[in-house]
């Protein structure tokens, strides 16, 4: 028997994102899937009622769940849809699971099997899957077209018959998805770009797209990348070491990017208040890991302040400001994500929690058999 889907309005304050949009509907709906779509789900990402149901969904004003049914959400769901899922079904999802234990908690005492997208495995196989890469890529570019808004000043530089502007400095701290994109895009407007890192691989990343590396390259650096891809903690030593050498490159910086993050850890503190009282008037800082306690001393969660004239934002969710392409990419990756829970009649495969589950499936399932069974959150 084909599977139902559901599509709803996404709840949380500012989500402008929706899960799936009409081009993935009509995939599904062409395997055979029933598809419904609330009433205004794509609105804010300008997908109309009226694509969802010219691609084959249909339009519901308030979901009457099936049993067995899916229920994929950029976000998670709030209390009362919660408490209107029905045992057995499943919700698949950013579910940020961390920041919502409770919703957690109740989603596996009714039964319900969960999937928390964040937790998908970084392997090749799983690239196409991946909503951290496909989100990060587009924080990454908006961060620089949000900083290039707040600057006072041009980013090219300009020859002009009434004289020459210099070229705005930009600096990424952090070359991960994020800042690969941020560099890319602050040389397509023409910056001249910095970036640091503490994995060795970036260097070439940085260097390939026309910017320029630097950073405290000791032997400790050398080994600051886990077998996994991501950066270590780095030790005391090295952290002073680094924040001497951001002390002579800040001062010079209109406008600074920072998305250095260590997985499961509390972002490194880079830009210190005594940075901060080096810098230009008029500098601009976006601080893209705020919800992880932020890169940057003094700055505040989706909150902007101003510290000795430079402006400093702390934007947590830059992706749900290009909710058009952020939603596309976040339903493409949802698409190849249900092909491991799907048959190709559009059904659910009857294997699915066994021990055969597909390992991209297991280490993103969150609950099972009325547990919380992700070892990330157990208590
Ligand atoms: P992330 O969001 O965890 O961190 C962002 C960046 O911050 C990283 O480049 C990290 O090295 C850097 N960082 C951490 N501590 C720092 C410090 N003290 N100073 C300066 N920079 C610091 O990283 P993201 O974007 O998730 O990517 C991590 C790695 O995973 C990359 O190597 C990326 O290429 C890889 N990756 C692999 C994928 C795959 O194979 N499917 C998919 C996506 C990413």
């Amino acid at each position: 028997m084909s599977a139902t889907i559901y599509i709803l309005k996404e709840t949380q304050i500012g989500e402008n994102r929706v899960a799936v949009v009409p081009e993935t509907v009509k995939k599904w709906t062409q395997q055979g899937l029933r598809v419904c779509v609330q009433e205004g789900a794509g609105q804010n990402a300008n997908f109309g009622d009226s694509d969802y149901e010219a691609s084959g969904a249909e339009i519901i004003s308030k979901a009457e769940f099936v049993n067995g049914s899916v229920l994929v959400s950029v976000r998670m769901p709030n209390q009362a849809i919660i408490d209107s899922l029905t045992k057995d079904m499943i919700l698949i999802g950013a579910l940020d699971p961390h920041s919502h234990k409770s919703h957690l908690q109740t989603i596996a005492s009714k039964g319900i099997r969960s999937f928390g997208l964040e937790f998908i495995p970084r392997i090749t196989r799983a690239q196409s899957m991946d909503i951290l890469s496909s989100q990060a890529n587009l924080a990454g570019y908006r961060a620089v077209i949000e900083a290039a808004h707040q600057l006072n000043r041009a980013f090219p530089m300009m020859m002009t018959p009434a004289g020459t502007i210099a070229p705005a400095k930009v600096f990424i701290m952090g070359v991960g998805v994020a800042g690969l994109q941020a560099i890319a895009t602050a040389r397509r407007l023409g910056a001249v770009v910095t970036a640091t890192d503490v994995r060795p691989a970036t260097k070439e990343q940085v260097e390939s797209l026309g910017a320029k590396f630097l950073a405290v390259e000791d032997d400790e650096f050398k080994n600051a990348q886990t077998a996994g891809g991501y950066a270590k903690p780095m030790s005391e030593a090295y952290q002073t070491k680094q924040l001497e050498l951001l002390g002579t490159h800040l001062p010079k910086q209109d406008i600074v990017i920072t998305t250095a993050l260590i997985p499961g850890r509390t972002a490194p503190r880079l830009v210190t208040i005594d940075h901060i009282k080096t810098m230009k008037p008029g500098a601009v800082i976006i601080d893209l890991a705020t919800s992880q306690g932020g890169n940057v001393e003094g700055s505040v969660a989706d909150q902007s302040v101003i510290i000795n004239q430079v402006k400093i934002s702390g934007p947590t969710n830059l992706p749900g400001t290009i909710a058009s392409d952020a939603s596309s990419l976040f339903s493409r990756n949802l698409y190849a994500y249900l092909g491991l829970i799907l048959t190709p009649e559009g059904g659910l495969k009857s294997d699915l929690f066994t021990e055969s589950m597909d390992e991209i499936l297991s280490q993103s399932l969150l609950t099972n058999d009325g547990q919380i069974v992700h070892p990330q959150l157990k208590a």
